[in-house]
């Protein structure tokens, strides 16, 4: 596909005798946000480490900005401007909210050896600089009040709100979230849904996987839906609604009558 940042082309995954993902082709393209949905062990978490290379694929190819990128490590993916959170929230849970998305960020992580351990003017410049960032970015997830807490004391829906931002702050292209909205209650899933609107609009493309419909019917421009590692659709919300095999094997009839 022309536009497409990341692209998927014939990618299958054994692990064993178990095919978790089955010759799937998709394409995400510049900008967007694209949601990846599917039953339980569909195979949507096994996508996303094969896109961030932290498994190789069996086979076929994923290509980012034309590049094949599968069979990097998955440093070098990162490094590529793509970024993702995990399933289960990944904090520095002792440190807080503040110390964490100091973390995230990539001027952190890209200072040289020497200048680490030696110090100097140039490191207090990107201490200062990373510690202003962080400062905007708390802002920027809503969570200015918490800037001082410990991130493993903060609540569900704030810890996933800092997950997202840890991996925003590293200044992704690509940003893949993995059930951003697991375990936050309906009323709060509004703040995310805003959150990550928020994300796409500053320019960052972003590809999730999620359970929770509302989410993702509400914000998707379009919908990978895979079952038993199968693509079944691909499409907009609504074309994803009305496929007969995606109806049958996840969404139930009431809700695609709803939709
Ligand atoms: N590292 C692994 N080794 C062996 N089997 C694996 C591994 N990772 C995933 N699987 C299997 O591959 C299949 C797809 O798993 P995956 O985690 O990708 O599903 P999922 O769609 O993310 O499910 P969920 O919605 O529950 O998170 C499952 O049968 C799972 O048990
Ligand atoms: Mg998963």
């Amino acid at each position: 596909m022309k536009d497409a940042l990341l692209e998927g082309r014939n990618i299958s995954k054994y692990f064993g005798g178990l095919q978790a993902i089955d010759d799937v082709s998709f394409a995400i393209r510049k900008g967007e946000i694209f949601s990846v949905i599917g039953p339980n062990g569909a195979g949507k978490t096994t996508l996303f480490n094969l896109i961030t290379a932290f498994l190789p694929p069996t086979s076929g190819e994923i290509l980012l900005k034309g590049k094949i990128i599968s069979g990097l490590k998955p440093y070098k993916v990162a490094r590529m401007s793509v970024a993702r959170t995990f399933q289960l929230t990944t904090l520095f849970e002792k440190n807080t909210v503040l110390e964490n998305l100091m973390m995230g960020q990539t001027a952190t992580r890209e200072m040289g050896i020497w200048q680490a351990l030696f110090g100097g003017r140039r490191k207090s410049e990107m201490e200062t600089k990373t510690l202003e960032r962080a400062h905007q970015l708390a802002e920027f997830l809503g969570l200015d009040k918490e800037k001082n807490t410990q991130a493993g004391l903060l609540p569900q829906r704030a810890q996933k709100q800092l997950s997202i931002g840890l991996a925003y702050a590293a200044s992704p292209e690509l940003l893949l979230l993995d059930e951003p909205a697991g375990g936050v209650n309906n009323e709060e899933v509004d703040i995310l849904i805003d959150l990550i609107t928020r994300i796409r609009d500053a320019g960052v493309t972003i590809c999730l996987i999620e359970h929770k419909m509302s989410l993702v019917m509400n914000i998707s421009d379009r919908i990978l839906a895979l079952n038993f590692g199968k693509k079944l659709a691909e499409g907009t919300p609504a074309e994803v609604c009305r496929n007969e095999e995606v109806i049958k094997s996840y969404l139930g009839d009431e809700y695609a009558a709803a939709c």
